[in-house]
């Protein structure tokens, strides 16, 4: 049995949560592996709408076990709030939510580091979410982070010595520390409620798992173009988002990877700072906002938006190895007439199919045209009644990519789904 990676090919927000959620009844096992609460995963059903940040979007259909994974990076107040949250709505996660001891613990002192270290970057600022995840995942690498496995010995001495290191370069940066004790008291009422939970080791978990033939669907964080080695550094986030960040974070061998689900939307968004080559600063770019209520669902922060880049998707296709890809949020083009799609940069009058070191160098997207189909797309419910410069669009996509699009997505809900 080989396990299936979902992942965004954007910078992020792509519609991953509410995938993960329609195609949990394929799979027993979801699991997240990198990242942490800098996502947020938008769920709607039942006239319900769930943002998962830390827990897997396979959390409401029945009979799934989701993992957190190693890779991902944890901070257990938000946990405790998230958990809380879903299970004042009814869902018991004790049963189905298991977490690894080696994910990494975020620290009250990470998120404070992570606003001093912005706020030092002056004009440069990258625009993080605030949650801390730069400096978490740099503990872990200098290897002194905690790790969810620390919390079952001696987790207050651990954090004392980790939180002096962090208040000195605080005070080195004469940063105002003062939120620290309010959110510190949280921090270990979150370890508290981390505690109901089993800690596993998660490879052998998934692993054991495979070999008895278990279907497992890995769910990305962030998007291919935020990946730390390979996005628009330095404007990125801290970990591998590309379908080998999954073996990293889950600890299978790339041999055992089957699918790869890689998720766009029908254009683009951005939220934070650094490179977008077709982002919209027109009205083109507002209505595109307003119609795909473009809002941060972890900050509120308005995304920036711009044309679908082909460039870009193609990079992506090549560095997560997608098998299949999933079109989301098409019918915000419901009411356009044209329909603009990069299918090349020109950089120093050249024109260029791959994505350059740099991409903020002078880089100029040249677009084709396409007719709209100027329909509402958000009741359809099959393939036959997609109209014909519908289809159109998706077949343009499709020969550019070379890769087929088996799932389109025509609104929020469950319900609005079509696999094709
Ligand atoms: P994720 O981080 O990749 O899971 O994506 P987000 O949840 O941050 O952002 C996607 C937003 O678009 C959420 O508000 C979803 O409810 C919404 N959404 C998802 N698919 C569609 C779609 O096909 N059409 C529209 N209009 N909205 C969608
Ligand atoms: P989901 O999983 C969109 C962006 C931030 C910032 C950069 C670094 O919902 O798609 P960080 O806090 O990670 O250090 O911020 O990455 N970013 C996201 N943008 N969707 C996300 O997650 C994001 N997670 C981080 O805005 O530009
Ligand atoms: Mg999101």
């Amino acid at each position: 049995m080989k396990i299936d990676v979902l992942l965004g090919l954007q910078w992020g927000d792509e519609g991953k949560g509410k995938i993960v959620d329609v195609l949990t009844p394929e799979y027993e096992i979801v699991a997240r592996f990198q990242g942490g609460p800098n996502a947020g995963h938008t769920l709607e059903f039942e006239g319900q709408k769930y943002v998962l940040r830390s827990v897997p979007s396979g959390i409401f259909q029945e009979g799934s076990v989701n993992i957190i994974g190693n890779g991902v990076v944890l901070d257990p107040a938000l946990f405790k709030g998230e958990v809380e949250a879903l299970e004042a709505s009814g869902h018991d996660l004790k049963k189905r939510l298991l977490i690894s001891k080696k994910a990494h613990l975020i620290l009250p002192t990470h998120r404070l580091l992570d606003s001093c270290y912005e706020q030092a970057k002056g004009d440069s600022k990258i625009g993080t979410t605030g949650k801390g995840i730069g400096p978490t995942y740099t503990e872990k690498i200098g290897r002194s982070g905690l790790r969810v496995g620390d919390i079952l010995e001696g987790i207050e001495e651990k954090y004392e010595r980790v939180k002096a290191s962090h208040m000195q370069v605080l005070q080195q940066y004469k940063f105002d520390a003062s939120a620290l004790p309010a959110i510190e008291k949280e921090w270990f009422e979150g370890i508290k409620k981390l505690r109901e939970f089993e800690f596993i080791d998660s490879e052998y978990y998934l692993n054991n798992a495979l070999k008895n033939n278990k279907k497992i669907l890995a769910e990305g964080a962030q998007g291919t173009m935020l990946d730390i080695d390979f996005g628009s550094y330095p404007f990125v986030t801290s970990s591998n988002t590309i379908t080998a960040g999954a073996c990293i974070g889950l600890g299978v061998s790339p041999r055992s990877v089957g699918d790869v689900y890689g998720i766009f939307k029908a254009y683009c968004t951005r939220v934070g700072s650094g490179p977008f080559p077709t982002e919209l600063h027109d009205e083109t770019g507002d209505e595109l906002r307003e119609r795909g209520f473009e809002f941060g669902s972890v900050t509120g922060r308005p995304r920036r938006c711009g044309w679908l880049d082909l460039v870009a998707l193609r990079y992506a296709i090549m560095l997560d190895g997608v098998t299949q890809l999933i079109m989301m949020k098409s019918d915000v083009l419901d009411t356009f007439e044209k329909i603009k799609v990069c299918v090349a940069y020109e950089i120093n009058g050249k024109r260029v199919d791959e994505v350059p070191y740099n991409l903020e160098d002078n880089v100029t997207p040249v677009y084709e045209e396409l007719s709209g189909w100027n329909t509402d797309m958000t009741k359809v419910r099959s393939e036959s009644e997609f109209t014909e410069p519908f289809a159109a669009y998706i077949r343009f996509i499709e020969e550019k990519l070379g890769v087929p699009i088996r799932i389109v997505s025509l609104g929020p809900d469950r319900e609005q789904t079509i696999i094709r």
